[in-house]
């Protein structure tokens, strides 16, 4: 097996940046008072459907805290599955009667976490015909339930799908057993190939996510990770480049030093580039910066795509956040407060109104997420113009007369790129 040092290591502009961080979606906006949320939430939910959206709704529970995930909120009980349900399918039906003026249709649902896949087959089932019931689901929707193996086994997946979900997303992180009980994970990397395997029996699009950048997690580890997953029959893969945030359990392992710390930017960028060109050779098709896709096996991750574009997202369920009608929302996090808030109430914790340079950070991230960036975005922008000088200079992209394309090494650093194009904009 090669390894990943040993395959052109200069595609990847390993030092390219000392940082990479994404801008977060709400970012150049401005917050608005809590004693106007409401007025204004009943003001424009009767149009958030004038054009097509997104629908997310969040299942905030982990039946364990993987030491590495920055997504854990609330420790999992299954008392909390019917009760949980019946609140969000509530909010669903509550927004439902209020969104009068709607000839746009859902693109895309996905179910996110927190692992979702953690309800009782019942409840996802009864969650899934809500949908159906109370949003207007394009045609073709394409539906995403996410979660993990532990607690879904195929019965309740074959549920999923009978009830309306074509498409299931399964965090499997790394096929390295010993990495995997590190990082707080039950199933040996045996298992979750075998699980896998029976998964994509089932008719709908299958999904992995896999992170590089571990600690512990070598160029052989990587190499073998990509290696196993692409013998899969899956639809889809995401390799995500771990982002060891400092409120992070692993942390206190690497500062005891049971682990190692984190693999550096230099080496996370090489197994960028690894994967990359491995998938490419072996037939996979790169659908945007972290996303892959096998032909012929229906994938279109629509939702992961269109959620960086300017098209509204809907979101229920604590902890979720959305946008319509030129602002952003967060549905309250505290799981009490959530579930207290009256039936025929949105449970709000934070609102903003877009800034002035939304829009253009949607267009730009949403087309750097696809490899690509328009030139006239930035044409009357002298500072912009020079970062994307010296961007080439570095071979992170290529100026063309129509279009400006990332290279590999800008896909991996595609976060601080937009965040230093957005950092060239005048701010008032
Ligand atoms: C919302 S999480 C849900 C995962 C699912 N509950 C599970 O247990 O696999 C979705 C994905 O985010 C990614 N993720 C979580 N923490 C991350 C981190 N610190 N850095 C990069 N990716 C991370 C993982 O690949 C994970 O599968
Ligand atoms: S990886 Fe999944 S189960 Fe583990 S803490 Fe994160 S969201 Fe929860």
């Amino acid at each position: 097996m090669i390894t990943t040092q040993q395959w052109h290591p200069s595609q990847a502009a390993p030092t390219a940046f000392t940082d990479r961080k994404s801008l977060m979606p709400i970012w150049g906006g401005q917050n608005i008072p809590e004693n106007e949320w409401l007025s204004l939430w009943n003001e424009k939910v009767p149009y958030s459907l004038t054009q097509d959206a997104l629908a997310y709704l969040h299942i905030p529970f982990c039946a364990g805290h993987c030491v590495f995930c920055g997504f854990y909120r609330n420790a999992w009980k299954e008392s909390y599955s019917q009760i949980y349900t019946d609140k969000l399918i509530s909010e669903l039906a509550n927004e439902a009667q209020l969104r009068r003026q709607s000839q746009g249709k859902i693109q895309a649902v996905y179910f996110g976490g927190g692992t979702p896949t953690a309800l009782a087959t019942e409840d996802l089932v009864r969650l899934i015909r809500a949908c159906y019931q109370y949003l207007p689901l394009a045609d073709d929707c394409e539906f995403t339930l996410e979660g993990r193996i532990s607690h879904f086994d195929l019965e309740k997946a074959q549920a999923c799908i009978d009830a309306g979900v074509n498409r299931i997303s399964i965090g499997i992180q790394t096929f390295n057993s010993a990495l995997r009980k590190r990082m707080g994970r039950k199933h040996s990397g045996e298992e979750a190939y075998t699980y896998l395997q029976q998964l994509c029996d089932l008719n709908a699009v299958i999904v992995a996510d896999l992170i590089f950048g571990f600690p512990n997690q070598t160029d052989e580890v990587w190499a073998n990770d990509i290696a196993t997953a692409s013998t899969l029959a899956l639809s889809g893969l995401d390799i995500y480049a771990f982002n060891c945030y400092p409120f992070l359990p692993i942390n206190r392992l690497i500062q005891k030093g049971t682990l190692p710390p984190p693999q550096p930017f230099a080496v996370q960028s090489q197994h960028y580039a690894y994967a990359v060109q491995q998938l490419l050779a072996k037939g996979w098709l790169q659908v945007s910066n972290n996303h892959f896709a096998y032909p012929d096996r229906r994938e279109r991750n629509r939702y992961n795509t269109l959620v960086k574009s300017d098209i509204s997202c809907l979101a229920f369920g604590s902890g979720a956040g959305g946008n319509f009608g030129g602002m952003s929302y967060q549905v309250q996090g505290d799981l009490q407060r959530y579930l207290e808030t009256p039936s025929e109430q949105k449970a709000l914790s934070f609102m903003s109104q877009h800034g002035q340079h939304k829009k253009l950070l949607s267009q730009t991230q949403y087309s750097l997420e696809l490899g690509f960036l328009e030139p006239s975005l930035f044409a009357d922008n002298p500072q912009a113009q020079d970062l994307l000088l010296e961007w080439q200079k570095q071979s992170l992209l290529r100026i063309e007369a129509d279009k400006i394309y990332l290279n590999t090494s800008g896909r991996y650093w595609s976060p601080t790129l937009v965040r230093q194009l957005m950092m060239t904009l005048p701010n008032d």
